[in-house]
C-alpha cells in the first residue's frame, strides 16, 4: 500500500510554537551581532553573522537533544516534545546558512568550485592545530539534511518507525561531529576561558540528562516487573479471599 503524502497540517498550538521559536531565533541573532559588534567593531557583519549563525545552530542542537530527556525526568515539559521535529528542522536551517556564508566568506573568491575548496584547501588531518574543521561542519550538515528532509511524518509511515528511528539516531554522530568541528576551529583561537568552556559544559548537560533520564526508567521498569512467586506465596495467593466476597 502506498502512503499519501500530506503537507504539514498547522494547529494553534504548531503556530504559537513556531512564533516563539522564529522570535527566539531573530532575539539571539540581534543581541549576538549587538554585542559582537560593540566588543570588537573591526569584526564585519559577514564575520558576526557566520558566528551568531553557527553558535545559535549548536546552541539549539543542544535545546533538540536535551528535550527528550527532559521530558522523561519532568512529564510536565511534555508539550515542548511536541513540534520538536520543526525545532530540528529550524537548526538545520540555521547551520544551512552558516555554512553557506562560511563557504561565500573563505571559499568563493577562488577559481574553483567553492564546495571542492572546503574539502580540498586544507588536507592536514595529522595536525591538531591546523585541521580542516570546516570538512567536520560539512559533514554534520549532510546528516542534518537528511534528517530534516526524513523528518515528515510521511517519511515516518513510508520508512517505518525502527528505520526511521534508526535513521534518526544519527544526530548523535551529527553531534560529535560539531563538537570537534568547534573545537578544532573556533575554540582554538579562543582566549576567553569562559567562551570556551562552554561547548563542554553543553556536552555534560546533554550526556548528564541522558543518563538521568536512562537511570529514572531502569528504576521504574525494575518497580513494574514483579518478582517470581513462590511455591507459599502461590499458595497464599489462592487461600486469600477478596474481603466482599462470602465463604
Ligand atoms: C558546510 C558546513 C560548515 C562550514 C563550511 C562551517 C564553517 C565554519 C567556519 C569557517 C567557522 C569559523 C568562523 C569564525 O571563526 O569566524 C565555523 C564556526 C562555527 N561553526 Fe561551522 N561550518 C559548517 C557547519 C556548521 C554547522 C552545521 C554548525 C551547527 C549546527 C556549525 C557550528 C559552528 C559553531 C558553533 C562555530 C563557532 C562560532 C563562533 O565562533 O562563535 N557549523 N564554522
Amino acid at each position: 500500500m502506498s502512503v499519501q503524502y500530506r503537507a504539514v497540517s498547522w494547529n494553534r498550538q504548531k503556530r504559537i510554537y513556531d512564533s516563539i521559536m522564529a522570535c527566539c531565533i531573530a532575539g539571539y541573532l540581534l543581541i549576538f551581532t549587538a554585542s559582537g559588534s560593540a566588543a570588537n567593531p573591526d569584526a564585519t557583519l559577514e564575520t558576526l553573522l557566520i558566528r551568531g549563525l553557527g553558535s545559535g545552530a549548536f546552541l539549539m542542537l543542544h535545546i533538540v537533544l536535551s528535550i527528550g530527556p527532559l521530558c522523561r525526568l519532568q512529564p510536565s515539559l511534555l508539550p515542548l516534545l511536541y513540534n520538536r521535529r520543526h525545532l530540528g528542522v529550524a537548526t538545520f536551517l540555521m547551520g544551512l546558512a552558516h555554512g553557506s556564508f562560511a563557504i561565500f566568506q573563505f571559499h568563493a573568491l577562488g577559481n574553483i568550485n567553492p564546495l571542492f575548496s572546503v574539502l580540498t584547501s586544507n588536507t592536514r588531518y595529522d595536525s591538531l592545530a591546523n585541521f580542516p574543521f570546516q570538512q567536520l561542519g560539512l559533514a554534520a550538515l549532510i546528516i542534518l539534511f537528511v534528517m530534516a528532509a526524513t523528518s515528515h511524518d510521511f517519511w515516518l509511515k513510508n520508512l517505518s518507525a525502527p528505520v526511521w528511528k534508526g535513521l534518526h539516531m544519527f544526530v548523535y554522530a551529527a553531534y560529535g561531529l560539531l563538537i570537534a568541528h568547534v573545537t578544532l576551529g573556533a575554540l582554538q583561537s579562543e582566549s576567553s576561558p569562559a567562551l570556551a568552556s562552554l561547548p563542554g559544559i553543553g556536552m555534560a548537560t546533554v550526556i548528564g540528562l541522558h543518563l538521568a533520564a536512562a537511570r529514572r526508567e531502569h528504576l521504574i521498569d525494575s518497580k513494574r516487573s514483579k518478582p517470581p512467586m513462590t511455591d507459599l506465596s502461590r499458595l497464599a495467593a489462592l487461600t486469600r479471599f477478596p474481603k466482599n466476597v462470602q465463604r
